[in-house]
């Protein structure tokens, strides 16, 4: 089964680097194992790219994402560059990517796998068997909106402005979205947004409404304040299937449904934009979490966020089920089998670090696939 897929490696900051390396193995394994041969490139983003290039999302780096089938993103950012004028942050990098290439659809599934129940952050049985899906607008909304910025007042003090806008046809796009993966999964579609205080909020339940009665009206919805939705989360998860909500919100409730899943070293994302005539998309593939840099450069973050995202990308744009299958079933039985990074680590269990983990997923492909 070969392929002539071109794939952008964009391993960025932190650990980025340190948990695209394990990805790097899997890759490698496909092509000697599974035939499945990409053309990998690699490229540069946020602290990495300021550092080679003076700017966190150089145009080579958008014209190689463009050119690319997928892109599969590390994570960029760190305090070496906090300081940095903010249209010059390592975070602009990944903005700019889902902005430049339309990527308006971040999809962020928070499953917990049975052998991490117990490493919830709640009790095994409010959560095992949770399988939800965050579908979160990521083109628009207050990261984007304007007037931004801050300024100085008559009086002399400062203050600091952020717009979050909608139009209609950003809220659609993204509903449409929702409504069809909850068709494919369990038929229900949660949109939450503070319809109650803010008019972006407000004209995000009427469309999405508009939407549901006119195109999904077999899909159950329901609508909740975004508060509210937090405190569900934490209290009665399963009630769940796809929650769809603005950039912000959507940020937001993802961190907190990967602590549902274990850590935030979990979650991988999918970021998708619409299909051209030919059905063709762009998309980019990132894991949730950021560089973390309380623990880099010290070889124990957890890799499997990145290597599910790996696998989400071998489903979603290239459409190699069985691979993406086969990487997500590897990852669940090295943590069956009682192998954990710090993050997830139990009573027990083994505690290991970044590279172990991801030679026992090969290992454990190598058996899968025997
Ligand atoms: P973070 O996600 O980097 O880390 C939050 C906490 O989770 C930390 O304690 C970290 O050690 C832990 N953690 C995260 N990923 C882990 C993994 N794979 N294994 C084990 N533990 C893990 O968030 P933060 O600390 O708020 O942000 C750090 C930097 O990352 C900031 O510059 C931020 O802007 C950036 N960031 C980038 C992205 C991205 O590139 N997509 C996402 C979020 C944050
Ligand atoms: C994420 C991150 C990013 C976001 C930052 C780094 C721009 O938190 O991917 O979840 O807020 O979208
Ligand atoms: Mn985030």
């Amino acid at each position: 089964m070969a392929s002539n897929k071109t794939l952008l490696i964009l391993p960025g900051d932190g650990i980025g680097p340190e948990v695209m390396r394990e990805v790097r193995r899997v890759i490698e394994w496909m092509d000697r194992r599974r035939s499945v041969t990409f053309n990998v490139v690699e490229g540069l983003v946020g602290g990495a790219a300021i550092e080679a290039e003076g700017s966190p999302c150089p145009d080579s780096t958008v014209a190689a994402a463009r050119a690319a089938d997928a892109v599969l993103f590390g994570s960029v950012g760190g305090p070496q560059w906090d300081q940095l004028p903010f249209d010059q942050r390592p975070e602009l990098g990944v903005l700019r990517l889902r902005k430049d290439l339309g990527l308006f659809a971040n999809l962020r599934p928070a499953v917990v796998l049975d052998a991490l129940a117990d490493a919830s952050s709640l009790k095994p049985d409010l959560v095992r068997g949770l399988d939800l899906m965050i579908v979160r607008e990521s083109t628009g909304g207050i990261y984007f909106g304007e007037p931004r910025g801050i300024e100085v007042m008559a009086n002399g003090k400062r203050r600091g402005i952020d717009t979050e806008v909608y139009t209609e046809d950003e809220i659609a796009r993204v509903a449409r979205v929702a409504f069809d993966l909850a068709r494919k999964r369990r038929n229900k579609v949660t949109s939450v947004d503070k319809a109650n205080v803010m008019q972006s909020g407000r004209l995000w339940r009427a469309v999405v409404g508009e939407v549901h009665k006119a195109e999904f009206i077999d899909v159950e919805l329901e609508n909740m304040y975004a508060d509210n939705c937090a405190m569900q989360l934490c209290s009665r998860p399963k009630q769940f299937d796809v929650i769809l909500g603005s950039n912000l919100f959507g940020d937001v409730l993802s961190d907190l449904a990967a602590a549902l899943t274990g850590s935030l070293g979990m979650l991988p994302s999918a970021t998708l934009g619409a299909p051209d005539g030919a059905g063709r998309r762009h998309a980019l593939y990132e894991p949730i979490h950021g560089s973390a840099p309380d623990i880099a450069g010290k070889g124990v973050a957890n890799p499997c966020a990145q290597m599910l995202s790996f696998a989400m990308l071998l489903r979603w744009s290239f459409g190699l089920d069985e691979d993406a299958a086969l990487v997500e079933k590897a990852v669940e039985r090295v943590l069956a089998g009682g192998l954990r990074t710090a993050d997830i680590m139990q009573a027990g269990m083994a505690r290991i670090g970044t590279s172990v983990m991801g030679e026992a997923i090969v290992r454990e492909l190598d058996k899968l696939a025997a």
